[in-house]
């Protein structure tokens, strides 16, 4: 038995959800460029849990039930609020999940529909929650959803109590699209190992959002934005990564243990944080990633993923760092729930074995005799 280290190159579970052959990202066989462009993240979290793209009356219906379920137990609330503070909002949003299969009277059903609702509930309560942490830690009052808006439009709605610009609007719809779904990626893997021990959708998502949180996976958007903070303005741009780079550091949002040739993603996000920056008359966070991309892919031949442009992105839409990996985890809930689903059609439990590398042959010695 031969360990391979980060699990590199192994096929560990079939799927028909999201595909990337050759570069291309593909959710339910559509292309996510044709996504990225034309979909709203409703019609993607339809697409990724029913296998197709919803008619405009299965759209309207998905929306009912997320106005129907984006409120949350005023329990949560109140347990939030006893949160310290300065919590971690990855954190605290895991906790906040798993407390919600407390006030869930179907969180054990097993049968298949009371499993979809939970991903639906899931997908509608997860924007409130994150908005709720935002407010509490800030020291307001949690804002309850509106009724026949978008996910996109409710969370900004929710963050702020006031009516957000289309602008704003349409571009965390579209990274919401685009962080939807994405194979085997690591908190999508957490989450069918837990279910497949047929624990149920909430451990599932707990354990997925403790994957994501990470600064290797999807907690790399806040330390790119950390990052961009530290440097300050542009001039700083190549001392800060140079130093980094002689010191072998990782920087972070750039490589991919899957895309080599670039992250299909990143363009969107590239172009989203440039077109923000020209309409604000501010370009130089977009000028800043655009010098740090141009050092980290000539020197190391490294290309941004998903994460390095939507940390510009989020902060010129006015959204603070704390919550870019929350936002994060609002999108892959679409995923990791189809992920859930799709585990359950044909489950067994995901046990792998270890190369064993330590010592043999050691013999029990006396508490007493031993050094
Ligand atoms: N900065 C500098 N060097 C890097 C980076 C980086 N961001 N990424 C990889 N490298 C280097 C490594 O140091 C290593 O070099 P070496 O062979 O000389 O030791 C080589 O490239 C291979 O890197 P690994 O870490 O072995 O690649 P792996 O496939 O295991 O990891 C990962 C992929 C985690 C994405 C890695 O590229 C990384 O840490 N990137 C920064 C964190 C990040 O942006 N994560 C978000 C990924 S996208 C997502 O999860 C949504």
């Amino acid at each position: 038995m031969t360990a391979t280290k980060g699990l590199e190159g192994i096929v560990a579970a079939t799927s028909s959800i999201s595909s990337i052959v050759d570069g291309v990202l593909t959710y339910r066989g559509i292309d996510i460029d044709e996504l990225a462009m034309h979909a709203s993240f409703e019609e993607v979290a339809y697409l990724l849990w029913f296998g197709k793209l919803p008619n405009a009356e299965e759209l309207n219906g998905l929306r009912v039930d997320f106005d129907t379920f984006a409120p949350i137990p005023q329990l949560l609330i109140e347990q939030m609020k006893l949160f310290p503070k300065n919590v971690n909002t990855m954190a605290a949003l895991r906790s906040a999940v798993s407390a919600l299969a407390v006030y869930d009277e179907d969180a054990d059903d097993m049968s298949h529909s009371a499993n979809v609702k939970k991903a639906i509930k899931l997908q509608a309560q997860l924007p409130t929650i994150v908005a709720a942490l935002s407010r509490i830690r800030e020291g307001k009052e949690p804002i309850l959803p509106l009724k026949g808006v978008t996910i996109a439009e409710n969370f900004l709605y929710m963050l702020r109590g006031e009516q957000p610009d289309e602008i704003s609007i349409k571009a965390l719809d579209q990274a919401l699209v685009l962080h939807a779904d994405h194979e085997l990626n690591a908190s999508t893997f957490a989450a069918r190992v837990t279910v497949a021990t047929l624990s149920d959708m909430y451990s599932g998502v707990t354990s997925a959002i403790g994957a994501l949180k990470g600064p290797l996976h999807g907690g790399a958007n806040e330390a790119v934005m950390r990052m961009l903070e530290e440097i300050g303005d542009i001039d700083h741009v190549e001392g800060y990564i140079q130093e980094k780079l002689n010191n072998r550091e990782k920087i972070m949002g750039f490589g991919h243990r899957v895309y080599k040739n670039g992250d299909p993603r990143a363009k969107y996000l590239q172009k989203m944080s440039r077109e923000l920056g020209e309409m604000k008359n501010n370009s130089e966070l977009y000028n800043m990633s655009v010098k740090i991309e141009e050092m980290i892919t000539g020197q190391k031949g490294l290309k941004p993923n998903v994460d390095f442009y939507s940390a510009s992105v989020y902060t010129q839409l006015g959204i603070e760092g704390e919550l870019f990996t929350p936002i994060f985890a609002i999108s892959r809930t679409s995923g990791w729930t189809a992920h859930i689903l799709e585990q359950w059609v044909d489950n067994r439990i995901i046990r792998p074995r270890a190369e064993y590398v330590g010592l043999h042959e050691q013999k029990y010695i006396q508490l007493e005799l031993r050094a």
